[in-house]
């Protein structure tokens, strides 16, 4: 497949630049994809399939992180990844923040969310541009604020190390729990969400993937969720030069948890209602 080719040529041209990340890291869209690829119905399984590269493996997850790594060929996509709300404002309106920075209209995470959900069938990279997205708006420091770039400027120490609190969200908080809790073996903090999506969150689950009016994807309401987050947990207690240790870790860590299982859970119900 053509696709293919020219998408495993750029990964390997564009895996080794630095990055400045917008949206959860490697291991935070590797989750979020997982989760979605077991909760496929045939159909939509099938359809992945078919437009998947061959060397993905029938396997949603291996491309995730794609779109991360062409931002800086693909340039007009970088907006894309993102949305920037008025500072400490905590809402967040399509109208009013979906733009980029010369103010394209429709330019951010929550766009191209409708945008590739539209074209899916259309247009080969929209699946994982929008598998990659699906997880980064649920990222709550990537609907953050205009003038720290969702907490990119704010520098701060994660235990002894230091870090910009977006990073912390990104890779930090995840990182460090699969160390303490789960043997460095992200497979195994991927069980544990599952366990509870299918346990304590069954309920609030089914909820998760419902859209009003039957859309095919309700991004305005995850962003929503977003910015609150982002409020009440990212950027309090957490301003330049704060030190994160354990009382931050531990409080924000099932806030992470469970915006890696709404991704997941909603890329996979948008999936199923695309392809039923
Ligand atoms: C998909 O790939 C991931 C990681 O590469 C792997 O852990 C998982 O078992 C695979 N899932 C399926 C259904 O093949
Ligand atoms: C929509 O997708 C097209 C590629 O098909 C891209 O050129 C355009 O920038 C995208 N717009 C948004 C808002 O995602
Ligand atoms: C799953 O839920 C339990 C009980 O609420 C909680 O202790 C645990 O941290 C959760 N794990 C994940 C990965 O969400
Ligand atoms: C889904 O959303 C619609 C409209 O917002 C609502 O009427 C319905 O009760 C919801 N269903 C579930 C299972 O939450
Ligand atoms: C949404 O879909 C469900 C099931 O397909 C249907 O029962 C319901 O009437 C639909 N609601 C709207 C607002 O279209
Ligand atoms: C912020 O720090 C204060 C003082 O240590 C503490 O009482 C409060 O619970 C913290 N709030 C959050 C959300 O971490
Ligand atoms: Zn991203």
């Amino acid at each position: 497949m053509d696709n293919g080719v020219e998408i495993l040529i750029l990964s390997l041209l564009f895996l080794s630049l630095p990055t400045f990340s917008h949206g959860w890291g490697v291991d935070g869209h590797l989750i979020t994809c997982q989760i979605a690829q077991n909760r496929l119905s045939e159909s939509a399984a099938d359809a992945v399939k078919e437009l998947l590269p061959a060397y993905a493996d029938n396997n949603l997850s291996s491309l995730c992180s794609w779109a991360d790594k062409v931002k800086f060929r693909y340039h007009w996509s970088s907006p894309l990844h993102y949305i920037d709300t008025p500072d400490h404002l905590c809402n967040y309106n399509y109208d009013r923040d979906c733009k980029d920075e010369n103010g394209d209209k429709g330019m951010c995470v929550s766009g191209a969310i409708n945008n590739y959900t539209n074209q899916l069938l259309a247009y080969g990279k929209a699946l994982l541009f929008l598998s990659h997205f699906m997880g980064d708006i649920h990222q709550p420091l990537h609907v953050g604020f205009t003038s720290d770039k969702g907490g990119n400027t704010i520098d701060v120490h994660w235990y002894t190390r230091k870090e910009v609190l977006h990073h912390v969200w990104d890779n930090e908080i995840i990182e460090t729990a699969e160390e303490r809790f789960y043997d460095s073996d992200v497979e195994l903090l991927v069980d544990g969400i599952r366990r509870n999506i299918s346990g304590d969150w069954s309920d609030q689950a089914a909820k998760w993937e419902n859209c009003s009016d039957n859309k095919t994807a309700c991004p305005d309401v995850y962003a929503s969720e977003s910015i609150t987050a982002a409020c009440q947990w990212a950027y309090r207690n957490a301003t330049e030069g704060s030190v994160l240790e354990d009382d931050y870790f531990l409080s924000r860590l099932p806030v992470v948890n469970l915006r890696l299982a709404q991704g997941g859970v909603r890329l996979a119900a948008t999936l199923n209602r695309i392809f039923g």
